[in-house]
């Protein structure tokens, strides 16, 4: 493996973006940058990003450290704005937070003060869904992420494995039609990352769900996405390809890992990361 410093000139292969002729994307990225203005003078986190994703697609964002994947994801949640370019969400340009769209952070968004059931269904609640109709929804919601009988348990009083899993539930209660996820199980332990994974997939299975996911782990990208897209190291970060995954659903997430279409994809993306984190040491 190359060390960053040493890095060979390498002539990226940009596979077509993860959406068809024709059809208005769910998801579009058109020129979007993003500087940040401080104490310090300007610093341009995003240079220039295009992306399209089709409805139902699942797409891994990765990249170096800092190069601004949290920022893309920010800016596609309607949380700030570009300062330059265009997204839109089916063709409608993003003006801030949309009830389509659910957004699931590092840190979950459970209110310690409440119960798993009373968070699941807060999303509900601020959507103006009747109580009947949220407490039914939180309820069946928590069921399938496996929490089941911990509805009356408090944040406090669960695992950080069942604290995700109310997180989860909690953002797919507002059943939400796109997913934001960033680096949503990075805390958790390899089994219960694993499980999560599982679980994500099969409640975004038959592509219900369009899904951008940050993560820093390569080989959760290629076994859960559709497509990876690899930043470049920052300033001015922009997306140096987008890679198709060819591996059939449904993926047993075990078994796709000794996949030699897996290995590959791994492998190559692993090297083009390194490549950028040495870009990234150098500027
Ligand atoms: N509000 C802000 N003001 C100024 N600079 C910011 C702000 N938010 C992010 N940045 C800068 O923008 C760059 C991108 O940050 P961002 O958090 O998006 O990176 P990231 O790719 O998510 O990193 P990591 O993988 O470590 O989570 C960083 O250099 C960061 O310091
Ligand atoms: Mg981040």
């Amino acid at each position: 493996m190359r060390t960053p410093g040493a890095v060979a000139p390498v002539v990226p292969r940009p596979e077509p973006p993860p959406a068809a002729a024709g059809r208005v994307p769910r998801i579009r990225l058109e020129g979007v940058g993003k500087t940040f203005h401080g104490s310090g003078g300007p610093y341009p986190a995003i240079g220039h990003v295009d992306l399209a994703v089709e409805a139902g697609a699942f797409v891994a964002i990765v990249g170096p450290s800092g190069c601004g994947k949290s920022t893309l994801l920010r800016l596609v949640a309607g949380l700030d704005r570009p300062t330059a370019g265009r997204i839109t969400l089916d063709g409608r340009p993003v003006t801030g937070v949309s009830p389509t769209v659910g957004i699931m952070f590092q840190q979950d968004a459970l209110l310690p003060w409440r119960t798993v059931l009373e968070n699941v269904a807060l999303g509900p609640r601020i959507r103006g869904v009747s109580r009947p109709e949220r407490l039914r929804r939180a309820r069946a919601w928590i069921e399938r992420v496996g929490l089941g009988g911990f509805e009356a348990r408090y944040p406090a009083q669960l695992s950080g494995g069942m604290r995700q899993r109310a997180a989860l539930a909690q953002v797919l209660a507002c059943e939400p039609e796109i997913l934001l996820m960033d680096e949503p199980f990075a805390h958790l332990d390899a089994q219960t990352r694993r499980i999560l994974e599982a679980d994500l997939l099969a409640l975004c299975a038959g592509g219900s769900r369009t899904v951008l996911l940050v993560t820093h782990d390569l080989d959760e990208a290629v076994a859960m996405a559709d497509a990876v897209a690899l930043m470049t190291a920052g300033p001015a970060s922009r997306i140096r390809a987008v890679h198709r995954v060819g591996l059939p659903r449904p993926r047993d997430l075990n078994r796709v890992r000794s996949e030699p279409a897996f290995t590959h994809l791994s492998r190559l993306l692993w090297e083009h990361l390194w490549e950028e984190v040495g870009r990234g040491r150098e500027r």
